[in-house]
């Protein structure tokens, strides 16, 4: 009887052995959900195939051109267009939340109130991918003999630490007017290089000037 009742522990104790190892496998082949879960999906994984992976993921590029414009009747966007083919950078309209009025009469009284009021009139629209630009041309007609207000809303809305700043400018002959002294205090940091003004009429035939300024600049 004692040969009997020890030959039944012997087997209990076998099938429970076997019972506790086939539930451990079940468990971590199914049990997604399971904190044992991470064990596959880590295996599953080998960890020397994720780090191409990460290591490869984009770094923000740097050293890029943005040439930043605003015009009102064409003549700066048509300079900044040549400069763009000068330097293959990439070209931003710079434009009102709210867009100005097509009548020159009532745009000189718009233009007059922002300035007398030093407004920053809100922008439509942002820079993607600031920190990718190293140089930044900004253009804009001349108004009463600085700059629209609008610039200074659009030089003010970024970091200008170690970027450099490029003025260009058109004008019925008058030129850049207050605007070259301005821009330091609204792009602080900004190594700002030497402008180029185009009277608005003469912009077609300024290609070769253009080029020349450019050059000029020694940029990298
Ligand atoms: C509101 C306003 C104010 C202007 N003020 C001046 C000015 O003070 N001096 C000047 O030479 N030209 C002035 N102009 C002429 C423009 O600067 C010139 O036509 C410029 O080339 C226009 O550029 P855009 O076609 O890119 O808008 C003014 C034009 C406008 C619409």
């Amino acid at each position: 009887m004692k040969k009997i009742l020890s030959l039944l522990l012997s087997m209990t104790l076998v099938f429970s052995l076997a019972a506790c190892s086939g539930g451990g496998a079940t468990s971590s082949e199914g049990g997604t959900s399971e904190p044992s879960s991470q064990t596959p999906s880590e295996s599953e994984a080998p960890s020397n195939s994720e780090t191409p992976e990460e290591s490869a993921e984009p770094t923000e590029e740097t050293g890029g051109t943005l040439i930043a414009y605003f015009s009102w009747s064409g003549n700066t966007e048509q300079m900044a267009q040549m400069i763009q083919t000068e330097t293959g950078g990439d070209l931003f309209e710079i434009e009102p939340a709210t867009p100005y009025t097509d009548d020159y009469n009532t745009l000189l009284d718009v233009a007059q109130q922002e300035q007398a009021n030093n407004a920053r009139p809100e922008l439509a629209s942002q820079v993607e991918n600031w920190d990718s630009y190293d140089v930044v041309f900004v253009g804009y007609p001349d108004w009463g003999s600085d700059a629209p207000m609008l610039i200074y809303s659009f030089l003010e809305a970024y970091d200008w630490e170690g970027k450099t700043l490029v003025p260009f400018c058109t004008s019925g002959g008058s030129g850049f007017g207050r605007s070259l002294d301005k821009l330091p205090d609204s792009a602080p940091g900004a190594n700002i290089l030497e402008g180029l003004h185009v009277s608005g009429s003469r912009v077609d035939g300024s290609s070769e000037e253009i080029a020349a300024w450019i050059g000029g600049l020694n940029l990298t």
